[in-house]
């Protein structure tokens, strides 16, 4: 007979009278997902605060050599210390982006479509093979609600979805928004409610001055906000502080970032609001003192 100690006293310790520890999980929505989805959502927002700063460099996919991303290779590594996640097309993820990152992968797994053309009319270019391959945290795709492919858009969100819930792959849906559409609260809550009851895991939206909040409380998931075209970069970092004021669980940004006159500087302030908090006239100080440090 095989001895094997099943003794309750001696040096064991079984706690027994402790009740497990079952704490739920620290994201809105994710409560009730399995083991792989939570781990890599919990790679992509840092479970201390619940919060997130994705690095989007995926534009050309759509955009070709976007102003700030024609040498990827050399932009984004540096910038990838301050940030939880990088978003990024396949192509771009395994020519430019060393294998050695420590960082959560988006994957961009739209395509079909360019800025020549009606850029609505997408389909799913990435088999979910491939993401798992290239070890992707989370997948991701647009709708476009309101826009000319709507139903095709909303087609290949559902079966992206389908496709990561087999292996435990969250899916970031991202409400592109047509050259027709109001972008006020009404539009934006019925884009982003839409994409979470199809089953998306976090939403990839725009702030908005008026009802932000209104379309955060509404939306079951996380949303984190795109930063949209450059601007100067005390607005930037005063819509992120508003937009996470109001509820947003982080950022997906890239152009306010890559397009700065420092993107080591702006990445880093834009960190400091989403993570800590800071004020958006500290963060714009903050970022001019680190600017003239690198520009030394
Ligand atoms: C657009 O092609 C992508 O979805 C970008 O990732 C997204 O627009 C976020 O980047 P930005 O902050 O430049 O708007």
């Amino acid at each position: 007979m095989v001895d094997v100690d099943v003794s309750v006293g001696g040096m064991k310790n079984y706690a027994v009278g402790v009740p497990m520890q079952d704490n739920g999980f620290f994201l809105r929505g994710s409560g009730n997902l399995d083991w792989g989805m939570k781990n890599r959502l919990a790679q992509i927002f840092d479970p201390n605060d619940g919060k997130t700063v994705m690095l989007a460099f995926d534009h050309g996919y759509i955009m070709g050599p976007t102003t700030g991303l024609e040498r990827i290779d050399l932009v984004i590594p540096p910038l990838e210390p301050y940030v939880d996640c990088l978003m990024c097309s396949r192509g771009i993820l395994r020519t430019s982006i060393m294998p050695t990152v420590k960082k959560p992968i988006a994957m961009r797994c739209s395509s079909g479509a360019s800025i020549l053309k009606e850029m609505s009319n997408e389909i799913i270019g990435i088999e979910i093979e491939d993401a798992i391959r290239m070890n992707s945290a989370i997948i991701t795709t647009q709708a476009y609600i309101g826009g000319e492919c709507e139903k095709e858009s909303l087609a290949n969100m559902s079966y992206l979805i389908n496709q990561g819930n087999r292996y435990g792959i969250p899916t970031m849906g991202i409400t592109a928004v047509g050259k027709d559409m109001v972008r006020d609260a009404r539009y934006f809550g019925l884009a982003t409610r839409i994409l979470a009851e199809l089953g998306c895991h976090v939403i990839k939206s725009y702030f908005i001055e008026d009802g932000f909040d209104e379309v955060v409380a509404a939306c079951p998931v996380p949303i984190v906000i795109a930063g949209g075209k450059k601007i100067p970069e005390l607005d930037a970092l005063t819509m992120c502080y508003k937009a996470i004021d109001q509820g947003a669980a982080g950022v997906d940004m890239g152009r306010n970032i890559f397009m700065s006159d420092s993107p080591l500087a702006m990445v880093q302030a834009i960190q400091a609001v989403v993570h800590k908090n800071m004020k958006p006239e500290q963060a714009l100080e903050m970022y001019n003192d680190l600017k003239a440090q690198y520009t030394k």
